[in-house]
């Protein structure tokens, strides 16, 4: 009883949170609504069906640079190496890896879902009996989802942090992130991350308005989450999808576009739509390997090495704690 009152008082805060979130983003000029909404239960999924898209290359050619240089990465990680992985999901992309590491001390992931980690953990067991897990429940930007780190045993602290996920957040953040990721390793612990590369605008922005229109019903979610859980009343064939790159920033953004003067509800709020105003609802940063080196360093890592496609549209980095 006292754990079902306790977790109906979290999920109230967490409405509530949101509910904030929703109407303080709304009340700005540019309208605009935090990017980490956009993944309820139906916004993960659409998520990985995005990850599945023709037009999305990210996932794919990180998934191929992987395959080409699994065991060069293998070797630069090193032996006894514990695997740190913030935002772990369903920890897929972390057993090839696994496999190939010498006496790994094991994997510490990092996800807010313990559902989803469960799963994974219990899978990771089946394949690979041998390596000690220790999932942590939580937010990976807060500091308290490290701290059972310092009871591990390892020679060495390894983050992985694939997907380019460094690129959703704004380049200060992005900055201090790295700083928390450095904050809980050691000199000579290592970083290994995913970034999408600068390249031609067409290719960019056919992989955030793919023809499958995924994306749009990822980015168009949210609405509905707003919808049906804080009682917005939303008409979302009043709103279109719309991707660009924008080159001085060198980053996809992602936004709702009103198709016409509307008033919409949420919560007893009256919000004032003008026809052509966006809701922006995602940053999605692209780098060049020597901005993204400047950023390493900027955040407490010495670029070590980088791994690339043929056609140098992603990169894999290794870096060092300083
Ligand atoms: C999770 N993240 C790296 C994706 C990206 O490419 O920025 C999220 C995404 N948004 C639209 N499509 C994919």
């Amino acid at each position: 009883m006292k754990a079902a009152v306790s977790s109906m008082q979290e999920s109230s805060q967490q409405d509530h949170e949101f509910l904030n979130d929703v109407l303080r983003g709304l009340a700005g000029d540019q309208k605009t609504l935090p990017c980490k909404y956009l993944y309820d239960e139906l916004g993960s999924q659409l998520f990985e069906k995005i990850c599945d898209v023709d037009d999305y290359y990210l996932t794919r050619t990180e998934a191929k640079i992987f395959n080409q240089y699994l065991p060069d990465i293998a070797e630069e990680v090193g032996p006894g190496a514990l695997l740190v992985e913030p935002g772990a999901g369903n920890c897929e992309k972390v057993e090839g890896l696994l496999h190939l590491l010498k006496s790994p001390s094991g994997y510490y992931p990092i996800d807010i879902s313990p559902e989803i980690l469960y799963l994974a953990g219990q899978r990771i067991k089946k394949g690979l009996p041998h390596i000690s897990i220790w999932p942590e429940v939580g937010d990976f930007t807060q500091a308290e989802v490290w701290d059972n780190l310092s009871n591990i045993e390892s020679k060495k602290r390894v983050v992985f942090f694939p997907g380019s996920t460094i690129g959703n957040f704004e380049p200060d953040r992005a900055e201090q992130l790295l700083e928390t990721f450095a904050a809980n390793l050691r000199a000579g612990d290592g970083l290994l991350i995913g970034t999408d590369l600068v390249k031609d605008s067409v290719v960019l922005e056919r992989a955030y308005h793919d023809s499958e229109h995924i994306t749009e019903q990822f980015n168009k979610n949210l609405l509905q989450r707003i919808n049906s859980e804080l009682g917005g009343n939303f008409d979302l064939s009043s709103f279109s999808h719309r991707a660009f790159y924008q080159p001085l920033r060198q980053r996809v953004e992602m936004h709702l576009v009103s198709l016409r003067d509307q008033r919409v509800a949420i919560a007893g709020e009256q919000i004032v739509f003008l026809e052509g105003e966006t809701i922006h609802t995602e940053n999605s940063h692209k780098y060049k390997v020597s901005s993204f080196n400047t950023l390493l360093m900027k955040g407490g890592f010495k670029p070590v090495r980088h791994w690339t496609d043929s056609s140098e549209s992603y990169a894999i980095h290794y870096a060092q704690a300083i």
